[in-house]
């Protein structure tokens, strides 16, 4: 039994990876792909299989993904190129005769109005068009995202954002990881949409306050247009494009998009999510 997980030389796609070995899957059964697999060269010390795949780069594909049993599909990260990207990735897992795609979308992909979630709908769509299995793992935003911007934001005393007072179910990056691991070792999830999510969905004046509990500092929470939370990024370096989107991301935040009540991503991996207050307290370590 083969695994492949794309985007391996990723964040998510690595600790995806190691929760396969932890899971006991032999390491010659699992396949690490990546655009740039000098990033993983200690994953094949460990005798994971490494190849690389680009998706925009079909020819290549049919090697990565040969005898592949079961393919996981990370979203790629350029979002212009990604549906296209997605389908060679998709056609290639068909032509490799998969038994199952598992493919990380975003929390409900078919009905949220983001740029971001427009990307993902469409790669559900292709995927369930095609004559192979397929599981959706619909994640919320990352801790991370949030825990990353931890020195600026007690820098400036202030979280700042568009998401009014949406709920966001984030969740740790391993914790999507090693819902997907399950996913790709146990039974029964061909034709499933997991909405995966934190425990405790917040707001991002919840966050600033779990900031403010962490760090015993008054963190205050700064919620601006869209347009404006863009202008903010671009001002702190962010391409402009990219800003847009984040920006965008936001506004579906403010409309409860990246929230989930579903309990999949802890019954998935059989233990509560982190809690946002262990992740702030991790990254402040
Ligand atoms: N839920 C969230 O909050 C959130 C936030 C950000 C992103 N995301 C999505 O989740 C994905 C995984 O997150 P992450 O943190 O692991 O991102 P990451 O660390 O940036 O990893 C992205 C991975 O995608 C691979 N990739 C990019 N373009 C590719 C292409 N054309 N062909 C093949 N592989 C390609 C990269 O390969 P190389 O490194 O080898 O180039 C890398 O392995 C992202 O790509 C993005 O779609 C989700």
């Amino acid at each position: 039994m083969s695994i492949v997980v794309t985007g391996a030389s990723g964040r998510l796609g690595r600790l995806t990876v190691e929760a396969l070995l932890r899971r006991g899957v032999p390491a010659s059964d699992v396949v690490a792909t990546g655009r740039d697999v000098a990033r993983i060269k200690d994953l094949a010390d460990l005798g994971v299989v490494v190849r690389r795949a680009d998706f925009a780069d079909p020819d290549g594909l049919a090697a990565a993904f040969e005898g592949a049993d079961k393919l996981l599909l990370i979203s790629t990260t350029t979002v212009d190129e990604r549906v296209a990207n997605h389908r060679r990735a998709i056609d290639a897992a068909v032509a490799a005769g998969v038994s199952l795609v598992a493919y990380t979308s975003m929390s409900h992909a078919d009905t949220a109005t983001t740029i971001l979630a427009a990307t993902h709908r469409a790669t559900e769509e292709y995927l369930r068009e095609r004559p192979v299995p397929s599981v959706l793992l619909r994640n919320s935003w990352y801790l991370e995202n949030y825990t990353d911007q931890l020195p600026l934001v007690l820098r400036g005393g202030a979280v700042v954002g568009a998401a009014g007072r949406g709920r966001i179910s984030a969740a740790a990056r391993a914790d999507y990881a090693e819902a997907a691991a399950v996913v790709l070792t146990t039974e029964g999830h061909a034709g499933q949409v997991y909405e995966l999510g934190g425990d405790e969905a917040f707001t991002l004046a919840g966050l600033a306050e779990a900031i403010s509990a962490a760090t015993g500092k008054r963190i205050t929470c700064t919620d601006l247009p869209a347009a404006e939370f863009a202008r903010v990024l671009t001002g702190a370096g962010l391409p402009a494009g990219l800003a847009d989107v984040l920006a965008d991301a936001d506004l579906g935040m403010s409309r409860d998009e990246l929230f989930t009540a579903s309990g999949d991503l802890r019954r998935l991996i059989g233990r509560p999510a982190t809690p946002l207050a262990d992740a702030i307290a991790d990254a402040l370590r």
